[in-house]
């Protein structure tokens, strides 16, 4: 019997760590099963669902996916999660009875990493994200869960922040504002650059005033090094300071234990796939 079959689709896919990271969870957990990558056609329309459902006629029982397609992985779901539902986007979706039901672990992942991985439980501190795209929206409703004092959502353009805030209505402890108004806002003791600045070098207008040296600064980009956010960090004295290669395994981790009901450890996996920063 051919053992069960998941992948991860997303165009461009090789540089994809996620066959090494659910091989070796398989093998560390013992479950019969392979995960390889597809290259999904990004045209033309309905080609991605093509591909996604000749994978499910072949016996897929799930996969993950990457960029470009989790907006087109949610419109093709029949069932999704309350954070997948906020996100509007989809990095994981489970093949059962004929229906495709999908989650987003991004943001669950990211909670974990910071919390467990890097010992920053978020209750009761003053929480601070950059950004208001994709990966924002499905962080907030795990951030949310994690019960922090203040989450305060800062982005460019201030109005978007402020939709997606009003679209949570967590209250009053939930908060838009643009990057001007943070300079009197003091000390947070996380800040998380959730923006895409980083992929092209750039630095968010984000006021060193916003750093604790006693508290964490994380970047959600993997293995792009110390990038202007955490160089700048760095230099307000915060010792804290990581990029997303836990949220990487962790989100991941999630994804397997969905799937398979069985757990697999991170840690050694985290230290194996981290770069240095510097
Ligand atoms: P995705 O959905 O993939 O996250 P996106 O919706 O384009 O992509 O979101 C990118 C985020 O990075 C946005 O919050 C964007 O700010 P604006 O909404 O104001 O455009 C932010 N961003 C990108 N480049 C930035 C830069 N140089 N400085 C500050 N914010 C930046």
């Amino acid at each position: 019997m051919m053992s069960d079959e998941y992948a991860v689709i997303g165009n461009p896919i090789g540089h994809t760590k996620s066959p090494l990271i659910h091989g070796l969870f398989a093998k560390e957990t013992g479950q019969d099963m392979s995960y390889i990558s597809i290259e999904g056609p990004v045209e033309p329309d309905g080609a991605f669902a093509d591909t996604v459902r000749s994978f499910i006629a072949a016996g897929g029982r799930g996969m993950n996916v990457t960029a470009p397609f989790k907006l087109k992985a949610f419109a093709l779901s029949d069932e999704r999660s309350e954070r997948a539902a906020l996100a509007g986007a989809v990095n994981a979706m489970k093949f059962e009875n004929g229906r495709i039901v999908a989650e987003n672990f991004d943001g669950v992942g990211l909670v974990r990493d910071i919390e467990v991985n890097l010992h920053q439980p978020m209750a009761a501190k003053r929480v601070l994200i950059l950004g208001a795209g994709g990966a924002v929206r499905g962080a907030l409703l795990p951030f949310i869960a994690a019960r922090p004092a203040e989450l305060v959502v800062a982005n460019r353009h201030v109005e978007k922040a402020e939709a997606l805030v009003e679209q949570v209505a967590a209250g009053g402890s939930l908060t838009a504002c643009g990057y001007a108004e943070l300079a009197a806002m003091g000390q947070f003791d996380l800040v998380v650059n959730a923006t895409s600045a980083s992929l092209t070098g750039e630095l968010p207008p984000v006021p060193a005033s916003v750093f604790s040296a006693r508290g964490a600064a994380y970047e959600l980009a993997y293995g792009k090094g110390l990038t202007p956010f955490l160089r700048l960090a760095r230099e307000a004295g915060v010792q804290g300071v990581a990029d997303g290669v836990g949220m990487l395994v962790e989100q991941a981790a999630e994804a397997f234990a969905w799937w398979r009901g069985i757990r697999p450890q991170t840690r050694a996996l985290i230290d194996r796939l981290t770069i240095p920063l510097e």
